[in-house]
């Protein structure tokens, strides 16, 4: 098949997952939803021909060994996740576990002195329980038993989900990596406007920005609209209202800081009700920790100083402490003098979105290739990526995986355990 075919078939398969959602209109599909199950069993489908059969690991991750030289032990992964936000684009995730089947079917039988396992990572986003990344938390042995007893909002458990899916929870240790595995490699659309203004097809993430994540909770009296003088109210909505742009002001102040409460649930919820209750999200990121730190003490100390003003009281609880994480340099290194054979100029660049690759860093030397994202639009449905850049995207990873191959080197085990 010739690239530029590749590369459309590529974009077609995420287009084609996008239609696995909960929602009926637009896509969403969370945490092992019955959605997942259709979309695992597409790539399940991709990966047949190549004579990789998939399954699940006890975190509901799904994982294909394409094996390499005979009596070869060690193996590169390569993947992205499969869930999405609410109201999804087709990319987001999707692209890099779609890439790595390319890879795949682009190496046309030829075996390797490593094996490559596919990876489609079954939780990334934290939309259902609020807290990201089960899927590779598993296989740094991170998905402990608080997470596992964590529940979404309808009261099921991380454990019971697992359980609901018909895997065996009870075999997490197993989906950990091992000393055999060499590294990790992730393909992702950009989800910036950086790449497209600099006119760059490509780019090599150094870093991955740090993430809090938060729940704050201010409560006040509910009471009738109508007969509550302005006076006397206790008003939780207005409190959260006045906080939610003090965060604002104070991310604005701080060079490269992106704070964002994005979901609010205000109690009673009605017309002519004061809210009594409200609970708002925080999401708070920058390249050095210390800043997000004392960002996150400061909008507490906010939250506090509203509350008591307004004679409300504020209750918070902390979701996500993930600090900012660099990519292993001499894997980007190698990325580099790829993507340059490729025709690409090599642009290194931090990722202010989260992804699978800082948790995977903690055990493996990760490295991340993004893909320029047009209008830099992303969790939304008009997200979408250039099949021309697919078709570089997949060129430079075939000749990174010749690299490679040549030279095993550079994916030597840092060992960071
Ligand atoms: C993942 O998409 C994130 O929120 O960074
Ligand atoms: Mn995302
Ligand atoms: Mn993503």
């Amino acid at each position: 098949m010739k690239a530029g075919e590749q590369a459309e078939r590529t974009r077609a398969r995420c287009q084609t997952l996008a239609r696995f959602s909960e929602d009926c209109e637009g896509t969403r599909r969370t945490f092992l939803s019955p959605p997942m199950r259709g979309c695992y069993q597409e790539i399940t489908e991709w990966l047949r021909p190549l004579g990789v059969f998939a399954r699940l690991d006890a975190a509901g991750n799904l994982r294909g060994l394409y094996p390499g030289e005979t009596g070869t032990a060690s193996r590169l992964l390569i993947g992205s996740h499969v869930d999405t936000v609410p109201n999804a684009g087709a990319f987001d995730g999707i692209l890099g576990v779609a890439l790595a089947v390319a890879l795949l079917e682009g190496l046309e039988g030829r075996r390797l002195p490593f094996a490559i396992e596919v990876v489609g990572f079954s939780e990334e986003e934290g939309v259902r329980f609020g807290i990201p990344f089960i899927g590779s938390r598993a296989l740094v042995g991170r998905l402990d038993d608080d997470l596992l007893n964590h529940k979404d909002s309808n009261g099921i458990s991380v454990r019971a989900a697992i359980e609901d899916f018909g895997i065996n929870v009870n075999e997490i240790s197993q989906a950990r990596v091992g000393e055999d595995v060499l590294g990790y490699l992730e393909f992702h659309i950009e989800q910036g406007p950086v790449l497209e203004n600099l006119g760059l097809p490509l780019g090599i993430v150094d870093t991955i920005a740090g993430q809090s994540r938060m729940e704050f909770i201010f409560a006040g009296h509910a009471n009738h609209a109508g007969t509550t003088p302005m006076h006397l109210r206790c008003d939780a909505l207005a409190g959260a209202a006045e906080w939610i742009l003090a965060v604002e002001r104070t991310a604005r102040a701080q060079p490269g800081l992106v704070a964002t409460v994005g979901a609010i649930d205000a109690r009673p919820g009605v017309t002519n009700a004061i809210a009594g209750e409200v609970r708002v999200s925080l999401d708070v990121r920058h390249g050095a920790d210390g800043v997000r730190h004392m960002t996150v003490r400061e909008l507490i100390r906010q939250a506090e100083e509203i509350a008591n003003f307004r004679e409300l009281r504020v209750e918070y609880k902390t979701l996500l402490d993930q600090r900012a994480v660099a990519m292993d340099s001499s894997f980007a290194d190698q990325i580099a003098v790829a993507m340059t054979e490729t025709g690409c100029e090599p642009h290194r660049m931090v990722s202010g979105a989260g992804h699978d690759a800082m948790i995977l860093a903690e055990k493996v030397p990760a490295a991340m290739i993004f893909l320029r994202t047009p209008g830099g639009v992303s969790h939304h449905p008009s997200e979408t990526v250039l099949v021309g850049d697919i078709e570089r995207a997949i060129e430079c990873g075939l000749r990174l995986l010749s690299q490679l191959a040549e030279s095993q080197q550079v994916l030597k085990r840092t060992c960071r355990a």
